[in-house]
């Protein structure tokens, strides 16, 4: 596991926006795995500027993103399709039909079959880009008893629902279940790269990476991967 230890946020996404950079740039079919959140939009507006000074093509990477909520079709403002559009494929000359995100309007066992086969078909994912959720969740995947291996619906957490609502007009709308990726297929992704900013993470970020692997922090099971970085900021490093 390699930490990289940032001033703040700027620093945080600046690193993390050159490994994503150095990734694209080696291999220009790369499959590049990728999140939603308010932790990565800095790194997707540099890649997007990066896009159209001309020194970063898209034109033959695939993307696979994490998660999905269900019972959103991806033209609603608050699915992570339209966040995906809106913060990063609409600024960069990504194919469209090379952008994948679970259809949120998919019947479950259908379309978890049909995500994990995707990124199978993909040759899995070259480097997945993590954010890390209050209850140590990654993807959607919950605190649970077990590690759940591939895409599943999960019913999300209070702690999960409480940290999203503020992207909905009020708390009701916030839909209860998404699809996620599961813990096998990020695991499997041949580099994960996580980011994390701010002390309000601080705890879990501590517990998550010196703190036993257990599925009550999924993020813990990431100590087990042999090509970890995390790159966080001091203030979310603080109680290491
Ligand atoms: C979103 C996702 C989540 C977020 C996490 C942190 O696609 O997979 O695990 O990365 O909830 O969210 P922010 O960055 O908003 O703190």
């Amino acid at each position: 596991m390699n930490i990289v230890r940032t001033r703040d946020y700027e620093e945080m996404t600046g690193r993390a926006a050159d490994m994503i950079f150095e990734q694209v740039n080696r291999k220009p079919d790369s499959v590049l795995g990728l999140a939603t959140g308010s932790t990565p939009i800095g790194v997707y507006r540099q890649l997007a500027s990066w896009c159209q000074e001309g020194v970063l093509d898209f034109s033959r990477v695939r993307t696979v993103n994490l998660d999905e909520y269900a019972g959103l079709s991806k033209d609603h403002p608050q699915s992570y399709s339209y966040f995906m559009q809106e913060h990063l494929f609409d600024h960069i000359n990504i194919d469209p039909q090379n952008v994948h995100i679970p259809d949120g309007l998919g019947e479950e066992t259908a379309e978890c079959e049909r995500y994990d086969n995707l990124i199978r078909s993909l040759g899995g994912i070259d480097l997945q880009l993590l954010g890390l959720g209050h209850d140590g969740h990654i993807g959607f995947n919950e605190p649970e008893d077990h590690f759940p291996a591939g895409t599943h619906m999960v019913r999300l957490s209070e702690s999960t629902i409480q940290a999203n609502k503020r992207f909905f007009a009020d708390e009701s709308q916030v839909p209860r279940f998404a699809y996620t990726m599961g813990i096998s297929d990020i695991l499997q992704s041949r580099k994960v790269l996580m980011i994390v900013s701010g002390g309000d993470k601080a705890e879990i970020l501590r517990e998550a990476f010196t703190g036993p692997v257990t599925p009550r922090v999924p993020a813990s099971i990431l100590q087990f991967h042999n090509d970890f970085t995390l790159i966080a900021d001091e203030e979310a490093l603080s109680a290491f």
